[in-house]
């Protein structure tokens, strides 16, 4: 049988914590053949950390074949030694009447602290994917903080967008989601990403010309997706947690085991692909092959879609111009 892996996940008590641990316990994350050892983190707070025995003990109660160890801490230092995978999934959220420079300050010094305990002791092909808003800068402050792990292993989430969008153009086309290829999610997770169909296709016909409604594009879907977030908050009293923990299994388990040559949405630091300045932490469609992803170049950029990507990479850079001081 295979060598058990070290996953390290931050927030472990928070929401998308309980709605995730199970799942990756389970073997959807990295395959119902890879044991898992769990290394779990939570502020030092104890609230907190009673909360997470709890869900550790329900952990425990499932008996999960594959959950060959798990570990609660307080201290990233500890939790991310020899870890191969880390789901930073803790952050601060904006609080009532909070500005959005202290929001970034706080999740400056998170995430700095988090990504100079990843340079220190993890594993040195640790990947690591940033759930905990906002997501994007938070994982441009960890990469920049881990100077000696490779920049390719630190992503930012966009898939909860990417599959927000499959399945509004499933509604929308009365097709499978399971049948849509090709879609694309470009820059920053919030609601400035462009979700672009553009090249979408089920069963070979263009999605775009199935659709072909310039205004549904602009003023329907794109407002639907980008605000998707917001309207859960408003249903559920409660952002979105079981979605997003799903996003980030797929996320994961894309990158570690592969798509078969099916796009996804990685945020991820460039190369300068597409114009997108170097290390900005920015959605990109990829494809994944032994625990490599891949950027899908050579995508014809319309007059619309390059003011789309202009605007949100606009966003991202007025966020990582608000930490460069605290870096
Ligand atoms: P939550 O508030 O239920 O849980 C967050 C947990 O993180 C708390 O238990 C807290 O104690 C812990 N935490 C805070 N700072 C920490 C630190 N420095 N180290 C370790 N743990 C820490 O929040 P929830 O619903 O689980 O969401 C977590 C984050 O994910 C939020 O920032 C949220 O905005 C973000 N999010 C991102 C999405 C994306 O698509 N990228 C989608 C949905 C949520």
């Amino acid at each position: 049988s295979k060598k058990p892996v070290r996953v390290a996940v931050t927030g472990a008590a928070g929401q998308i914590g309980y709605a995730i641990l199970f799942r990756i316990a389970s073997g959807e994350m990295l395959g119902k053949d890879q044991p898992v050892m769990l290394s779990l983190l939570e502020v030092p707070v104890e609230k907190a950390q009673q909360a997470l025995q709890g869900v550790m003990m329900e952990l425990q109660d499932c008996a999960f074949p594959l959950l060959v160890g798990m570990q609660a801490h307080s201290d990233p230092m500890t939790a991310f030694k020899d870890v191969d995978y880390a789901l930073l999934i803790g952050s601060r959220p904006r609080g009532p009447g909070m500005e959005r420079a202290e929001l970034l300050a706080v999740n400056a010094e998170i995430f700095t602290a988090q990504g100079k305990a990843l340079n220190a002791v993890a594993s040195r092909d640790v990947r690591v994917l940033v759930v905990g808003n906002p997501a994007n800068t938070n994982a441009y402050i960890a990469m920049k903080s881990a100077p000696d792990l490779p920049r390719k292993n630190f992503t930012a989430m966009l898939r909860l967008d990417h599959n927000r969008a499959l399945s509004q153009l499933a509604t929308k086309t009365g097709k499978a989601v399971a049948d849509i290829e090709k879609m694309a999610v470009w820059g920053n997770h919030s609601p400035t990403m462009y979700a672009d169909y553009r090249f979408a296709t089920i069963n070979g016909e263009s999605v775009k010309d199935m659709i072909n409604d310039q205004d549904w594009n602009a003023n329907t879907f794109l407002p639907t997706v980008g605000k998707r977030g917001a309207a859960i908050i408003a249903a559920r009293g409660v952002s979105s947690a079981a979605s997003a923990a799903n996003a980030a299994i797929d996320h994961m388990h894309d990158w570690a085991l592969g798509t078969n040559g099916k796009w996804v949405t990685m945020g991820i630091p460039s190369n300068g692909e597409y114009g997108i300045p170097k290390d900005t932490m920015f959605g990109f469609p990829v494809t994944c092959v032994n625990g490599e992803y891949t950027i899908v170049e050579g995508l014809p950029i319309d007059a619309f879609s390059q003011e789309c990507i202009n605007k949100t990479l606009k966003e991202l850079q007025e966020e990582q111009a608000g930490v460069a001081h605290l870096l």
